[in-house]
Protein backbone atom coordinates (compact mmCIF):
# COMPACT_ATOMS: atom_id res chain seq x y z
CA UNK A 1 0.00 0.00 0.00
CA UNK A 2 1.37 3.55 -0.82
CA UNK A 3 1.84 5.88 2.28
CA UNK A 4 -1.17 7.66 2.54
CA UNK A 5 -1.58 11.42 3.58
CA UNK A 6 -4.59 12.92 5.49
CA UNK A 7 -4.43 16.67 5.00
CA UNK A 8 -7.53 17.99 6.82
CA UNK A 9 -8.65 21.80 4.66
CA UNK A 10 -8.57 24.80 7.32
CA UNK A 11 -11.69 26.00 5.34
CA UNK A 12 -13.69 24.36 7.79
CA UNK A 13 -11.74 24.80 10.67
CA UNK A 14 -12.65 27.61 13.93
CA UNK A 15 -11.33 31.27 12.07
CA UNK A 16 -11.18 32.88 15.35
CA UNK A 17 -8.63 30.18 16.63
CA UNK A 18 -6.94 28.98 14.00
CA UNK A 19 -3.79 28.14 15.29
CA UNK A 20 -5.23 26.09 18.21
CA UNK A 21 -7.79 24.41 15.83
CA UNK A 22 -4.66 23.47 13.57
CA UNK A 23 -2.24 22.37 16.35
CA UNK A 24 -5.01 20.38 17.70
CA UNK A 25 -5.96 18.71 14.13
CA UNK A 26 -2.25 17.55 13.97
CA UNK A 27 -2.19 16.39 17.55
CA UNK A 28 -4.87 14.08 16.26
CA UNK A 29 -2.83 12.47 13.34
CA UNK A 30 -3.30 15.01 10.21
CA UNK A 31 -0.57 14.99 7.79
CA UNK A 32 -0.35 17.89 6.18
CA UNK A 33 -2.67 20.81 6.54
CA UNK A 34 -4.48 21.90 3.64
CA UNK A 35 -4.96 25.32 2.99
CA UNK A 36 -7.62 26.70 0.52
CA UNK A 37 -6.89 30.32 -1.12
CA UNK A 38 -10.25 31.77 -3.00
CA UNK A 39 -10.42 35.07 -4.61
CA UNK A 40 -13.77 35.91 -5.21
CA UNK A 41 -12.95 35.77 -9.10
CA UNK A 42 -11.37 32.76 -10.01
CA UNK A 43 -14.41 30.95 -7.36
CA UNK A 44 -17.59 32.82 -6.15
CA UNK A 45 -16.36 33.00 -2.51
CA UNK A 46 -13.53 34.99 -0.24
CA UNK A 47 -10.77 33.24 1.86
CA UNK A 48 -7.16 34.40 3.08
CA UNK A 49 -3.72 35.12 1.66
CA UNK A 50 -0.20 34.08 2.60
CA UNK A 51 -0.15 36.21 5.98
CA UNK A 52 -2.58 33.25 7.16
CA UNK A 53 -0.01 30.81 6.25
CA UNK A 54 2.95 33.27 7.97
CA UNK A 55 0.82 33.72 10.92
CA UNK A 56 0.08 29.38 11.25
CA UNK A 57 3.64 28.66 11.16
CA UNK A 58 5.32 31.91 13.55
CA UNK A 59 2.40 30.06 16.09
CA UNK A 60 4.64 26.73 15.82
CA UNK A 61 3.06 24.69 13.03
CA UNK A 62 5.67 22.88 11.33
CA UNK A 63 3.64 20.32 9.27
CA UNK A 64 3.62 20.57 5.70
CA UNK A 65 1.25 23.28 4.06
CA UNK A 66 -0.59 22.24 1.12
CA UNK A 67 -1.61 25.74 -0.24
CA UNK A 68 -4.59 24.84 -2.67
CA UNK A 69 -4.71 28.51 -4.96
CA UNK A 70 -8.17 29.22 -6.21
CA UNK A 71 -7.23 32.33 -7.50
CA UNK A 72 -7.03 34.19 -10.95
CA UNK A 73 -3.85 35.19 -11.88
CA UNK A 74 -1.60 32.58 -10.35
CA UNK A 75 1.83 34.10 -10.86
CA UNK A 76 1.95 37.14 -8.65
CA UNK A 77 0.93 34.79 -5.52
CA UNK A 78 3.21 31.92 -5.70
CA UNK A 79 6.69 33.53 -4.26
CA UNK A 80 4.35 35.11 -1.55
CA UNK A 81 2.81 31.85 -0.53
CA UNK A 82 7.01 29.97 -0.74
CA UNK A 83 7.99 33.03 1.49
CA UNK A 84 4.82 32.48 3.56
CA UNK A 85 5.99 28.62 4.90
CA UNK A 86 4.16 26.80 1.94
CA UNK A 87 5.73 23.16 1.24
CA UNK A 88 2.93 22.60 -1.80
CA UNK A 89 1.12 25.04 -3.90
CA UNK A 90 -1.67 23.89 -6.39
CA UNK A 91 -3.09 25.71 -9.15
CA UNK A 92 -5.61 25.38 -11.66
CA UNK A 93 -4.84 25.32 -15.19
CA UNK A 94 -7.54 27.17 -16.24
CA UNK A 95 -6.21 30.21 -13.98
CA UNK A 96 -2.58 30.47 -15.46
CA UNK A 97 -2.11 31.88 -18.89
CA UNK A 98 0.97 30.15 -19.51
CA UNK A 99 0.69 26.37 -17.18
CA UNK A 100 4.59 25.35 -17.59
CA UNK A 101 5.43 28.95 -16.75
CA UNK A 102 3.53 28.53 -13.55
CA UNK A 103 4.49 25.20 -12.73
CA UNK A 104 8.50 26.11 -12.85
CA UNK A 105 7.87 29.53 -10.89
CA UNK A 106 6.91 26.95 -8.10
CA UNK A 107 9.57 24.81 -8.64
CA UNK A 108 12.14 27.77 -8.68
CA UNK A 109 10.48 28.68 -5.73
CA UNK A 110 11.56 25.82 -3.69
CA UNK A 111 8.01 24.89 -3.66
CA UNK A 112 6.38 21.24 -5.22
CA UNK A 113 3.92 21.98 -7.52
CA UNK A 114 0.41 20.58 -8.53
CA UNK A 115 -1.91 21.19 -11.35
CA UNK A 116 -5.62 20.70 -9.80
CA UNK A 117 -8.29 19.43 -12.10
CA UNK A 118 -12.18 20.11 -12.08
CA UNK A 119 -14.64 17.93 -12.18
CA UNK A 120 -15.11 18.73 -16.15
CA UNK A 121 -11.27 19.19 -16.82
CA UNK A 122 -9.99 16.56 -18.54
CA UNK A 123 -7.03 14.69 -18.03
CA UNK A 124 -5.31 15.49 -21.56
CA UNK A 125 -4.12 18.51 -19.45
CA UNK A 126 -1.59 16.48 -17.74
CA UNK A 127 -0.14 15.39 -21.40
CA UNK A 128 2.45 17.67 -21.31
CA UNK A 129 2.91 18.89 -17.42
CA UNK A 130 2.71 15.17 -15.74
CA UNK A 131 6.45 14.84 -15.56
CA UNK A 132 7.07 18.05 -13.86
CA UNK A 133 4.33 17.41 -11.46
CA UNK A 134 4.97 16.61 -7.88
CA UNK A 135 1.24 15.23 -7.34
CA UNK A 136 -1.76 15.91 -9.21
CA UNK A 137 -5.24 17.50 -7.58
CA UNK A 138 -8.14 16.26 -8.44
CA UNK A 139 -11.78 18.05 -7.59
CA UNK A 140 -14.23 15.45 -6.69
CA UNK A 141 -16.80 18.67 -5.82
CA UNK A 142 -16.47 22.43 -7.94
CA UNK A 143 -13.93 24.38 -6.70
CA UNK A 144 -15.51 27.47 -4.07
CA UNK A 145 -16.68 25.78 -1.17
CA UNK A 146 -16.96 23.24 2.06
CA UNK A 147 -19.33 20.29 2.44
CA UNK A 148 -19.96 19.41 -1.01
CA UNK A 149 -21.20 15.81 -1.96
CA UNK A 150 -18.48 13.90 -3.61
CA UNK A 151 -18.65 13.40 -7.43
CA UNK A 152 -18.98 9.71 -8.32
CA UNK A 153 -17.26 10.13 -11.59
CA UNK A 154 -14.36 11.17 -10.25
CA UNK A 155 -13.72 7.50 -9.34
CA UNK A 156 -13.14 7.00 -12.92
CA UNK A 157 -10.88 9.64 -13.22
CA UNK A 158 -8.82 8.84 -10.47
CA UNK A 159 -8.12 4.88 -11.58
CA UNK A 160 -7.24 6.96 -15.35
CA UNK A 161 -4.98 9.02 -13.57
CA UNK A 162 -3.61 6.31 -11.61
CA UNK A 163 -2.76 4.29 -15.09
CA UNK A 164 -1.17 7.33 -17.11
CA UNK A 165 1.13 7.66 -13.98
CA UNK A 166 2.23 4.04 -14.18
CA UNK A 167 2.53 3.68 -17.46
CA UNK A 168 5.10 6.47 -17.54
CA UNK A 169 6.92 5.10 -14.66
CA UNK A 170 6.20 7.90 -12.62
CA UNK A 171 5.52 8.41 -8.48
CA UNK A 172 3.63 11.23 -8.69
CA UNK A 173 0.94 11.51 -6.04
CA UNK A 174 -2.75 11.61 -6.49
CA UNK A 175 -4.74 13.78 -3.90
CA UNK A 176 -8.44 14.44 -3.78
CA UNK A 177 -10.24 17.03 -2.69
CA UNK A 178 -14.08 17.42 -1.95
CA UNK A 179 -16.61 15.43 -0.14
CA UNK A 180 -14.45 12.86 1.57
CA UNK A 181 -15.53 11.00 4.35
CA UNK A 182 -14.73 7.88 6.36
CA UNK A 183 -17.41 5.98 4.82
CA UNK A 184 -15.94 6.69 0.61
CA UNK A 185 -12.53 7.21 1.23
CA UNK A 186 -11.32 3.29 0.91
CA UNK A 187 -12.60 3.24 -2.12
CA UNK A 188 -11.06 6.59 -3.13
CA UNK A 189 -8.20 4.71 -2.22
CA UNK A 190 -8.68 1.78 -4.59
CA UNK A 191 -9.22 3.98 -7.33
CA UNK A 192 -5.91 5.13 -6.74
CA UNK A 193 -5.92 8.48 -4.58
CA UNK A 194 -3.15 8.64 -1.71
CA UNK A 195 -3.34 11.70 -0.03
CA UNK A 196 -6.99 13.11 1.05
CA UNK A 197 -8.14 16.00 1.99
CA UNK A 198 -11.22 16.56 4.18
CA UNK A 199 -12.71 19.37 5.47
CA UNK A 200 -16.06 19.22 6.73
CA UNK A 201 -15.90 15.54 7.48
CA UNK A 202 -13.14 16.45 10.08
CA UNK A 203 -13.76 20.07 11.61
CA UNK A 204 -17.38 19.49 11.81
CA UNK A 205 -17.05 16.46 14.57
CA UNK A 206 -16.30 17.09 18.09
CA UNK A 207 -13.32 14.54 18.08
CA UNK A 208 -10.89 14.86 15.55
CA UNK A 209 -9.12 11.63 16.74
CA UNK A 210 -11.93 9.51 16.25
CA UNK A 211 -12.55 10.19 12.31
CA UNK A 212 -8.90 10.38 11.62
CA UNK A 213 -8.14 7.00 12.99
CA UNK A 214 -11.58 5.84 11.27
CA UNK A 215 -10.15 7.29 7.84
CA UNK A 216 -6.73 5.29 8.52
CA UNK A 217 -8.92 2.16 9.84
CA UNK A 218 -10.43 2.51 6.18
CA UNK A 219 -7.40 2.97 4.31
CA UNK A 220 -5.45 0.11 5.96
CA UNK A 221 -8.25 -2.63 5.25
C1 LIG B 1 -13.27 23.36 -2.07
C2 LIG B 1 -11.98 23.16 -1.34
C3 LIG B 1 -11.92 21.98 -0.45
C4 LIG B 1 -12.93 21.97 0.66
C5 LIG B 1 -13.29 20.54 0.91
O1 LIG B 1 -13.06 24.33 -3.06
O2 LIG B 1 -10.92 23.00 -2.28
O3 LIG B 1 -10.61 21.80 0.06
O4 LIG B 1 -12.48 22.53 1.86
O5 LIG B 1 -14.29 20.51 1.86
P1 LIG B 1 -15.08 19.17 2.19
O6 LIG B 1 -14.09 18.16 2.65
O7 LIG B 1 -16.02 19.61 3.26
O8 LIG B 1 -15.79 18.74 0.92
ZN1 LIG C 1 -8.90 22.51 -1.50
Amino acid sequence: KPSYLIAPSILSANFAALGDDVKKVLEAGADVVHVDVMDNHYVPNLTFGPIVCKALRDFGVTAPLDVHLMVEPVDELISAFTDAGADYISFHPEASKHVDRSIQLIIDSGCKPGLVLNPATPLSTLDYTLENLHHVLLMSVNPGFGGQAFIPSTLEKLRQTKQMITERGLNTRIEIDGGVKVDNIRQIAEAGADMFVAGSAIFNQPDYSKVIAEMRQQLAL
